[in-house]
């Protein structure tokens, strides 16, 4: 099938991609500027040939091409990039475009490397989610350290942290499990919540304490913890510590490089998984689980302690990932 992409189809995309990426950008970003956001998604794949996503960063733009065989030998990706330069950053002159745009390219693998290195160029800069800063890296990875598909569940998770500070009398006890940047705990803080963070890597919890820094939040009375989530649920567990609200956002696989955690497919380790984290749950306490796996089977009837488990995922569905949904999310409480 190579060879199907020519300078003429190239001409044809470019156009309806900046043709879209105009009346998309002209409708949302007035609606986001509003609630004082600067990152958000203009294009979610929604041409068909234009198998693509577009992030406005604070006038930076992710462009992210998912890779296919046609186009392999032709710069489309490069392309598509010049005609987005071209409908949203008009103003800005050719010499600073480059630094503007920021290019990368999603390989579909079963278990693709989402997380690997990518640039050692690195652009970090500050975004705003209403009262809310987040350190992004638009460069050196493929995700950037904030997901904006998680807008609305941040949101829910800081305002009902609000409500059960008011009705507890007390800071909420909050976990972040796989916690990457911190972006919940982030929330969940101000909301305030005493927090512990959780994820397996180093630098994603040094990360995340830069995020709680930004926010004027003091990290000395928050707890950072590098471990393997299991690990982490089997030893608190036994210690009797509980948590009044709890976040489980897992990778829908992983196999990070630490040999003392236990490869994890969330299809299949989810009910264990879950069952693990009402463990350390304190009376009246909630869970909000959510998995990003596109063909994601909830198996959730045999959680044994749960009062009630709700879907929450079109409440919390981000108005720029209309496409489709781009996660799944559940509520479980006890
Ligand atoms: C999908 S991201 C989580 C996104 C995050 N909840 C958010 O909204 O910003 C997955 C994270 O899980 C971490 N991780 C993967 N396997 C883990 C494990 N076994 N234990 C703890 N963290 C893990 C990774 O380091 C990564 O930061």
């Amino acid at each position: 099938m190579k060879g199907l992409v020519d300078e003429r189809v190239l001409e044809r995309h470019g156009e309806m991609f900046a043709a879209r990426l105009r009346k998309r950008f002209r409708h949302l970003a007035p609606r986001f500027k509003r609630r004082g956001i600067d990152a958000f998604r203009v294009y979610d794949w929604d041409i068909p040939e234009v198998r693509a996503t577009l992030d406005w960063y604070a006038g930076h733009l992710v462009i992210a091409e998912y890779v296919r065989e046609q186009t392999a030998d032709v710069p489309w990706l490069e392309h598509m990039a010049d005609a987005a330069a071209s409908a949203l950053l008009p103003d800005v002159q050719d010499a600073e475009r480059g630094a503007r745009l920021h290019l990368k390219r999603r390989t579909t693998g079963k278990r693709g490397h989402r997380y690997g290195r990518l640039s050692r160029r690195g652009c970090e800069l500050e975004v705003r989610e209403g009262d809310h800063r987040f350190w992004v890296d638009l460069e050196s990875f493929v995700d950037t350290g904030l997901f904006l598909d998680h807008r609305e569940t941040r949101a829910l998770v800081g305002q009902q942290v609000l409500e059960l500070a008011e009705r507890l009398g007390r800071p909420p006890r909050f976990l972040n499990l796989y916690a990457y940047t911190g972006s919940f705990s982030v929330y969940a803080a101000r909301a305030g919540a005493e927090t512990t963070t959780v994820d397996l890597s180093k630098g994603y919890l040094a990360w995340a304490r830069r995020n709680f820094e930004l926010n004027q939040l003091d990290t000395s009375k928050h707890r950072f913890l590098e471990e393997d989530t299991a690990r982490f649920l089997s030893g608190v567990r036994e210690q009797r510590q509980r948590w009044d609200y709890v976040v489980v956002d897992p990778p829908s696989f992983s196999s990070v490089g630490n040999l003392s955690a236990a490869a994890l497919d969330i299809q299949r380790d989810h009910p264990r998984l879950l069952e693990a984290a009402l463990g350390v749950l304190a009376p009246g306490g909630r869970i909000v689980f959510s998995t990003n796996h596109q063909r994601f089977e909830p198996d959730l009837r045999a959680l044994s302690r749960c009062a009630e488990v709700r879907e929450i995922t079109t409440q919390v569905q981000a108005e720029d990932f209309s496409r489709r949904a781009a996660h799944r999310c559940f509520v479980l409480s006890i």
